[in-house]
């Protein structure tokens, strides 16, 4: 990995990272890792398995031996189709609660830092750019008002036909948000030598050129 090209794009829920982190992906033919399916996978796994999201040594094991099959847009979970169900509301609450347990962070750092193959990764998340990635020769640090990611997160849910209520979903964005800044291992930051983008007033496609244009003066 050592000689891999990869950006590393960190930032809050919601902010639009993921799609911004997968056009990038696509326009330079690189490799993506969505880390956060990882954690969000792991907390499926352990609410299946029975094993709750506060038990840290369990949860490890859990995530260690995650049977995890990523086919293009579909993610299968011991052979089962779980794309739709890893996006739930509470699924994101599980993973940042299970996210929290250092022991559960160094079960899955080997596996997120192996999908940095030729001919370059994006990687989205949290601690792309302290921890799993720190020589990624891009960091962007990717955010919005949590005013404008509450309304993409409520459109998006309504997109998909659910039921949302966009009190509930700002108060639920806060509280995830404050937790992956409070919690003592990997906290959400943007790490000193990362580029700032708000794109509180920016569509995707602006957002995706200004990571492109940087990226172009890097390589
Ligand atoms: O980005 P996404 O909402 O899918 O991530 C779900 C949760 O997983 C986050 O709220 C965060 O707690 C955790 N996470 C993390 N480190 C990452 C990616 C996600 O702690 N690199």
């Amino acid at each position: 990995m050592l000689n891999v090209p990869v950006i590393a794009i960190d930032g809050p829920s919601a902010s639009g990272k993921g799609t911004v982190a997968q056009i990038v992906a696509e326009r330079l033919g690189f490799h993506y890792l969505d880390s956060g399916a990882i954690y969000r996978l792991t907390a499926l796994a352990a609410q299946n398995q029975g094993v709750s999201w506060s038990d840290e040594q369990a949860v490890a094991a859990v995530a260690q031996y995650l049977d995890v099959v990523f086919e293009g847009e579909r993610i299968l979970l011991a052979g089962e189709d779980v794309s739709a169900a890893i996006r739930s509301e509470q699924i994101g609450s599980g993973a940042s609660q299970v996210a929290a347990l250092p022991a559960v962070r160094a079960a899955l750092l080997a596996r997120q830092q192996a999908f940095a193959q030729m001919p370059g990764l994006v990687g989205d998340g949290r601690d792309m750019a302290s921890v799993v990635f720190p020589a990624a020769q891009l960091k962007v640090f990717l955010t919005a008002s949590a005013a404008a990611r509450a309304e993409r997160r409520y459109k998006q849910l309504i997109g998909r036909g659910e039921v949302a209520d966009l009190a509930v979903i700002t108060a639920d964005l806060e509280a995830r948000d404050a937790r992956d800044r409070a919690r003592s291992v990997a906290p959400l930051a943007q790490a000193p030598d990362a580029y700032l983008l708000d794109t509180t007033a920016m569509g995707i496609d602006e957002a995706v050129n200004q990571v492109v244009a940087w990226w172009a003066k890097k390589a």
